[in-house]
């Protein structure tokens, strides 16, 4: 039912039209009715909870469905000819079925496309950087440069880790930038490129060092460090501006199965963020470093991340945020963090 909350605080003096803030409820219900998929639900989520601890299985299962016995006491299904005013949808069997009902704004829009598209099948995304490459090597963002001869050795090594985890029907993206169609191509396999994986872009600071950017741009690298998630370099992008265009990316991996992503720091960290739901202010100093790969698998309420650092020596280019993070700093204080570079 669409919410009008009653104007708060009295009247305004102002003479433009004020627009009313409405909410609108969405209902999302889940019917299930397959005694297969409650038994399997049953055993990979519910028995790891604390009521089931030292519990045996068999016990457990019964019990619990004996709990589904007692809720179904009290609990009211949407109905579709009385409830027909309401926007929802009611999902059938984790998805064998859907219904739609009074779908009213973009959100709700993008609420149902989410839903229709999540799915449960056991699956792995593999993150990774692409390769160290050449500007990785002398401390300079962004550009796109090739690879380093770490970073080609980086590449068939990865390959190699890949074809020995035998993934099936694994696909693998890149974006369009040459350092990981480089990484990609030692796979020998068929690979998609997606220009919204391509790296943060840094605007007037590409190809700069970090220091360059004290010296050129004092007050932008304090900024960036005031707030690093929302800091848009000058003709550039923001952290925030990535999210936003990794957005489709992300729904399609939602819908794939085993996927490979090779990409770039910042995009990577906004992956990881997105799947292991880090905070705005933590996502941008997550650490993803080069010639390292993640394995996140979708488990019951989470992910599980195992990661691989696959021995091939590489730079450090993440760089944390100093303590002192004020526009009248001295350079050395801004630069404390930088990591080593030639
Ligand atoms: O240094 C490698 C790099 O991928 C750059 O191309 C990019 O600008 C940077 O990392 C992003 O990391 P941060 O946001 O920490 O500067």
């Amino acid at each position: 039912m669409p919410l009008t909350p009653p104007g708060r605080g009295g009247g305004s003096s102002s003479a433009l039209p004020k627009r009313r803030a409405t909410r609108q409820v969405f209902f999302i219900e889940s019917i299930c009715d397959d005694p297969d998929i409650i038994e399997a639900n049953i055993m990979e989520v519910k028995l790891s909870s604390p009521d089931y601890e030292d519990c045996d299985k068999e016990e457990a299962l019964d019990d619990f469905l004996k709990r589904i016995e007692c809720y179904k006491t009290t609990y009211v299904c949407l109905d579709e000819e009385k409830d027909r005013h309401l926007s929802y949808i009611k999902i059938f069997n984790v998805g064998s079925r859907y219904l739609v009902n009074r779908v009213q704004d973009h959100i709700q829009s993008r609420i149902v496309y989410y839903l229709m598209n999540i799915h449960v099948t056991p699956r792995s995304i593999y993150l990774s950087r692409h390769g160290e490459s050449e500007l990785n090597l002398l401390g300079r963002i962004g550009g796109d440069s090739g690879l380093s001869l770490q970073g080609k050795k980086y590449a068939s090594v990865m390959a190699d880790f890949i074809r020995n985890q035998a993934i099936k029907d694994l696909k693998v993206w890149t974006s369009h930038m040459k350092r990981t169609i480089q990484t990609a191509e030692a796979l020998g396999v068929a690979y998609e490129q997606w220009k919204a994986l391509n790296e943060i872009d840094a605007g007037v600071c590409e190809e700069m060092t970090y220091e360059e950017i004290q010296e050129n741009y004092p007050e932008e690298f304090a900024m960036r460090d005031q707030d690093k998630y929302r800091y848009r370099y000058p003709k550039g992008e923001s952290y925030e501006d990535l999210v936003h265009r990794l957005e489709p990316v992300i729904m399609e991996l939602e819908r794939q199965e085993n996927v490979l992503v090779i990409c770039h720091q910042a995009v990577m960290r906004c992956l990881l963020a997105y799947f292991l739901d880090k905070t705005a202010d933590e996502l941008p100093y997550l650490k993803c470093p080069l010639h390292t790969v993640l394995k996140l698998t979708p488990v019951a309420y989470g992910c599980k991340v195992e990661s691989f650092y696959l021995n091939i020596k590489a730079v450090n280019t993440h760089r944390e945020r100093p303590a002192n993070v004020d526009v009248t700093r001295r350079p050395e204080e801004a630069l404390r963090t930088v990591p080593e570079h030639f």
